[in-house]
């Protein structure tokens, strides 16, 4: 038997490649992707991310040459999960701005799917469009039973604790300020090596994330391909009583099976889990004057049907110089057609003097206004800007959508929630007067 874990810390670079790979030298076909009998008794099997007929630049599919094919399993029946859901109609969305404290970690076993706790979200998997926004929090590592989400691919953001992924296409290791995709469909199993985790998830129903155009800033900068990581094929030959859990249509189901799902020995295509490093972001902003819009810091984006109009974009907020001159540095007032959900890896957000902490959450509907507090306006519009201002050790991220982003119910009763959030703009001061000038 060869373990999955021996491709730990394999990786093959790039993003949607044209990515191969072998556990054992040899299984791929050559000139064919089904053959009539596939080396060493494999089961040929393709997995398809797009339609078939997709245009070539975005069409995405795999083939996976298995021990045994993934029909092979008892029937689903429903798995009842408390906290993790797609009910984004349980409560009247908000224009309020809100805010949560993190997330607890637990105290009795709690796995990756158990720690799963839903947020907010909007659209549906049934519409092919919009998200569901979920925090995890646990403590044990999945044991004896595997996962896959057939609403939409997972980005996973931990904020404290490493994961070992353990997917059908190889393993991805990811420690906090590093992301991974698992596109819909791929089985895996999340395993703990720092004895707790926390983080988020944007659970995406629509348009598979790609990298975003780059228009006048040209063929460099922000994320670059090269700094996407594919893992290497691995499997585990192993059979026993396992759990097979499905996400489908909003709900949880399991099905028995008798191996382990991960049992893919080569696989080829450009349908594939990935991985980045945020501290790899390569970011751009103003060397004048007034900030760009916050779009330079796109990582990820998730096209709906209206061009330039995203269904999800995943922004982050990474360390950086801030040099513009007479300017307000810090990100400015303000009200967006898009809305925006928020969540904090490490360090302080430079918008705000405090209430916002590694672990924790905001959100900002649809032209809800908002921005820097009180405090950070009154210290930042005074400023002397002689000198740049240096952000470090700080890395806070965005979902944000076209769609308004509506929380759970279990969100909006969550002791969590910081209900005198509003008051960090209550003790803005009136400065006008008719006679200053500038
Ligand atoms: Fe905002």
């Amino acid at each position: 038997m060869q373990s999955l874990h021996d491709s730990s810390g394999r990786y093959q670079t790039g993003f949607g490649n044209e990515f191969a790979s072998e556990a054992i030298p040899g299984v791929l076909p050559t000139g064919q992707n089904s053959p009539q009998q596939v080396a060493h008794g494999l089961y040929a099997e393709q997995l398809t991310g797009t339609a078939f007929t997709a245009p070539r630049h975005c069409n995405q599919r795999s083939w996976l040459y298995r021990i045994r094919p993934a029909a092979m399993h008892k029937p689903f029946e429903p798995l009842a999960h408390a906290t993790f859901h797609n009910r984004f109609d349980e409560a009247p969305a908000t224009p309020n701005q809100l805010r949560w404290d993190p997330w607890p970690l637990p105290s009795a076993a709690t796995d990756f799917v158990d720690g799963l706790v839903t947020l907010a979200g909007n659209g549906s998997a049934a519409e092919q469009a919009g998200c569901g926004i979920h925090i995890y929090a646990a403590n044990r590592s999945m044991q004896g039973r595997f996962f896959y989400d057939a609403d939409g691919e997972l980005l996973i953001v931990p904020q404290q604790g490493r994961l070992r992924l353990a997917t059908e296409l190889g393993v991805l290791e990811l420690k906090p300020l590093d992301i991974a995709v698992i596109p819909r469909g791929v089985r895996f199993r999340v395993e703990l090596l720092d004895g707790e985790a926390r983080g988020y998830v944007c659970e995406n129903f629509g348009a598979l994330l790609r990298l975003p155009d780059l228009g006048p800033i040209g063929a460099n900068s922000m994320a670059l391909p090269r700094d996407f990581l594919t893992p290497q094929a691995a499997y585990e030959d192993i059979e026993g009583e396992f759990e097979l859990i499905a996400k489908f249509q909003g709900a949880l189901w399991k099905a028995r099976i008798g191996h382990s799902p991960l049992d893919v020995v080569a696989w080829h295509g450009n349908y594939a889990p990935y991985k980045y490093d945020l501290t790899r972001f390569n970011t751009v902003g103003s060397i004048s004057v007034d900030h760009p819009d916050p779009s330079i810091f796109t990582v990820l984006s998730s096209p709906s049907d209206t061009p330039g109009t995203a269904n999800i974009d995943f922004v982050i907020f990474p360390p950086r110089w801030l040099v513009a001159e007479h300017t307000f540095r810090p990100p400015y007032f303000h009200r967006n057609v898009a809305s925006e959900f928020m969540g904090l890896i490490e360090g302080a957000y430079d918008a705000k003097a405090g209430g916002f902490v590694p672990g924790g959450a905001s959100l900002h509907n649809c032209m809800s206004g908002h921005g820097p507090d009180a405090g950070t306006f009154e210290k930042a519009s005074t400023a002397v800007l002689n000198d740049a201002d240096h952000l470090t050790g700080t890395m806070a991220f965005m979902f944000e959508t076209r769609k308004v982003i509506r929380p759970t119910r279990q969100a909006l009763d969550a002791p969590q929630l910081q209900h005198n959030y509003y008051e960090c703009w209550q003790g803005i001061r009136k400065h006008f007067d008719s006679e200053r000038s500038a």
